[in-house]
């Protein structure tokens, strides 16, 4: 047997064969929000949190212009009576007027919150008025013409104390219903899904996997778990999306050298903590923006750490042919975890240059 030959059935053996495959359709009824099988839409969010952030910018829309006015006025002491009755005006019907949520899931979750957290909720928007909610930021103070605000000064934070983050407040530390990952971050990150306006996309997943399945010495990730294992991950996450239908010697070489890499970290006890080498297979799944692109071409990118918005590229993969060496390089620049730079820097200096330099593509035998 030639050895072309050979390593095309160490090959079979390597690529698995082809799961189901899901088609997920965007709920018909909330037709900007593809919401995948496990229940998170693109951003990882349960319905829970989707509603609050409905919930929240909905609110916003009203109520900052309507507060504002209100301490705008010159003769008015703005009295928390006043601003009270405002708040509680708004909460009553707050789930069943906001036009955007045609989501009858959606629509649960937030009539939900509302009877458990009302309260709670309305204790932020007193605690935003108490900070200086309400104000213009910008040093002219409030109106004094007592004109309303726009909805888009409203949403832009003009009238938001230094420091105030809508959706922390809200949907973390008043009701929970974000987890912390999800709650640090500005509501307005939220706002494009991806999906487009028009027609609803649609984005495929493999089935969900096992917990901890590898494939190809790799972590199993899929469309649908993207965002729980690579994105909402406390770890430095090395996610490579590949091909191997359409190229399955260039996913075969760098498989090899990712592959060997995580073995390399995954047999260290320290190092392997807050490290992952994961695999998205891109024939079968979309990884929805921002995180994914169209483009039917292998990617590897690292997720640091502390860093998850700002995924770093490797800009030239050449055609999957990389050695471990390069994929540890590759590591060193884009990690800020102390264990993970240490490590992949102990590695270099202590493996032997056959592991470290190997050019799979150039052996004549496997
Ligand atoms: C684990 O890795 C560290 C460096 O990150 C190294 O100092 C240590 O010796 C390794 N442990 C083993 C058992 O190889």
């Amino acid at each position: 047997m030639s050895s072309r030959l050979l390593l095309c059935a160490v090959l079979f053996a390597f690529v698995p064969r082809s799961r189901a495959v899901d088609v997920v359709r965007a709920n018909d009824r909330a037709p900007s929000n593809p919401i995948f099988p496990n229940g998170l839409d693109v951003f990882g969010r349960d319905a829970r949190c989707r509603a609050c952030h409905a919930l929240v910018n909905a609110l916003n829309e009203n109520l900052i212009p309507s507060i504002a006015a209100e301490r705008a006025k010159p003769a008015s002491r703005a009295t928390y009576g006043a601003l009270d009755a405002l708040i509680e005006a708004a909460l009553a019907p707050a789930c069943r007027l906001s036009a955007t949520w045609r989501d009858a899931t959606t629509r649960k979750a937030c009539e939900r919150l509302m009877e458990t957290r009302e309260d709670d909720v309305a204790a932020a928007y007193h605690r935003w008025i108490k900070r200086g909610g309400g104000s213009a930021r910008d040093g002219g103070g409030t109106r004094g013409d007592g004109s309303r605000v726009t909805v888009a000064e409203a949403r832009s934070g003009a009238y938001d104390p230094v420091g105030w983050n809508w959706n922390y407040e809200v949907c973390g530390r008043a009701t929970g219903a974000c987890r912390e990952q999800l709650a640090m971050h500005e509501l307005a990150e939220f706002d494009d899904d991806g999906a487009g306006d028009g027609e609803a996309r649609k984005y495929r997943s493999e089935q969900r996997p096992a917990d901890g399945e590898t494939v190809d010495g790799m972590l199993k990730v899929t469309a649908g778990t993207f965002h729980e294992a690579v994105v909402r991950r406390d770890a430095d996450v090395v996610a490579y999306v590949g091909f191997p239908k359409l190229d399955k010697w260039g996913h075969f070489y760098a498989a090899a050298a990712l592959g060997s890499v995580r073995e390399m970290f995954a047999s260290n006890e320290t190092a392997r903590e807050g490290f992952e080498i994961a695999f998205v297979d891109g024939t079968h799944n979309d990884v929805p923006p921002p995180y994914g692109s169209d483009a039917q071409a292998p990617t590897v990118a690292m997720f640091a750490a502390g860093n998850k918005n700002w995924p770093r590229y490797m800009t030239d993969m050449n055609d999957g042919k990389l050695t471990a060496f390069e994929v540890l390089q590759f590591i060193m620049r884009t990690s800020a975890k102390p264990s993970t730079v240490q490590h992949a820097h102990w590695l270099t200096q202590s493996l032997s240059q056959n592991a470290l330099h190997r050019r799979i593509w150039d052996d004549d035998e496997l």
